[in-house]
């Protein structure tokens, strides 16, 4: 190793790994104040923070083509892919008094982007975790969720948080804004199956439409809230008791509630149609909507397989998703 390598090597760094999320009740409702349920899964981002001597922040990101799709508004390391992500890192190093470091960071996004599965909360709540502790900060739980709101709200313009809090906290968790984050505890896991459409959408469009909507038609709308508060009740209660014929229904009537709201697609509509007829349980859009994937609720492990089979054929990209109980975690070089 040359002397400048070693120079490098020593300066401060640390890495962070954060999970991606689905919501099983009570999207875009969740903004208007209705709870939501959501549980973190399986699928990662990974950032890295190194302390740089040239005072730059520089960012950059590595998504596997496979997650990205040619609808996605911006490539990834394009300026404006990557904005919201300096910004995450400017307002870390804001908020630990350290505006002048310098400071590379890099990304590893495993999570399929703009499907709903909040690859950009991850991703977000990763760098925030990683570059805090490598300049020697270790932020409570309660800090990065009120940090993530600034590159979340760049993005999304109206985030309620339930993305981030998922991504922070994991596990399941019911979620009312503006910060109450209760924990459930499962009985059983329910056997989900995920599917990704391959459209991807704009958050900030689909919930700007529904907010939109939500103030000219009121009477209606307090009514949608009403029947969604009870589902994402439910949700939490069938979690509970794991009681996965209750949560599948459940989550089928909450689907419904969002294609009348206009955030589904007819291709989700006939994903969602296709699960049930194979013989899943209850099946809905997940996130935003307007593309991305569906959640499935299976009765057991193989009629998952078979699911899994069906939406192939159609199409879809299956994942056999699991919780993820952790959260963020980050870790620094000792
Ligand atoms: C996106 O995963 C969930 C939405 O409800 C937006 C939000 O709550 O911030 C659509």
């Amino acid at each position: 190793m040359n002397q400048a390598s070693t120079r490098t090597n020593r300066l401060p760094s640390a890495q962070a790994r954060a999970p991606g999320k689905i919501i099983l009740s009570g999207e875009q409702f969740v903004v208007l104040g209705a709870p939501a349920v959501a549980m973190a899964i399986n699928l990662y981002s990974k950032a890295k923070a190194r302390s740089n001597l040239n005072k730059r922040v520089q960012v950059e990101v590595d998504i596997p083509t496979r997650f990205l799709s040619k609808a996605d508004p911006y490539p990834p390391n394009s300026q404006e892919f990557l904005r919201p992500l300096r910004i995450a890192v400017e307002a870390t190093l804001d908020r630990i008094g350290k505006r002048r470091q310098g400071i590379d960071v890099s990304v590893d996004c495993e999570i399929p982007i703009a499907a709903g599965l909040g690859s950009s909360a991850s991703t977000t709540v990763s760098i925030i975790s990683a570059v805090s502790k490598s300049q020697g900060v270790d932020l409570s739980r309660k800090e990065i969720f009120k940090l993530a709101f600034v590159p979340e709200r760049y993005l999304h313009g109206k985030p309620s948080g339930v993305d981030q809090a998922t991504c922070i906290y994991g596990g399941s968790i019911e979620f009312t804004r503006p910060a109450s984050i209760k924990p459930i505890r499962v009985q059983t896991e329910p056997i989900l199956l995920l599917c990704d459409s391959g459209i991807h959408h704009e958050t900030k469009t689909l919930v700007g439409s529904v907010v939109k909507q939500s103030e000219t038609k009121r009477k209606i709308f307090r009514d949608y809230l009403s029947q969604v508060r009870e589902i994402s009740h439910g949700v939490s209660k069938a979690l509970r008791s794991g009681d996965s014929e209750d949560l599948g229904s459940l989550m089928s009537l909450n689907h419904e509630l969002l294609r009348k709201i206009g955030v589904s697609h007819p291709k989700l509509d006939r994903l969602v149609n296709t699960a049930k007829r194979a013989g899943a349980l209850g099946a809905k859009l997940t996130g935003a909507g307007g593309g991305g994937c569906v959640v499935v609720v299976c009765p057991t492990a193989r009629s998952r397989e078979r699911i899994a089979k069906v939406f192939r054929r159609e199409g879809g990209r299956p994942y056999m998703i699991t919780k993820d109980t952790d959260g963020v975690e980050s870790s620094a070089p000792s």
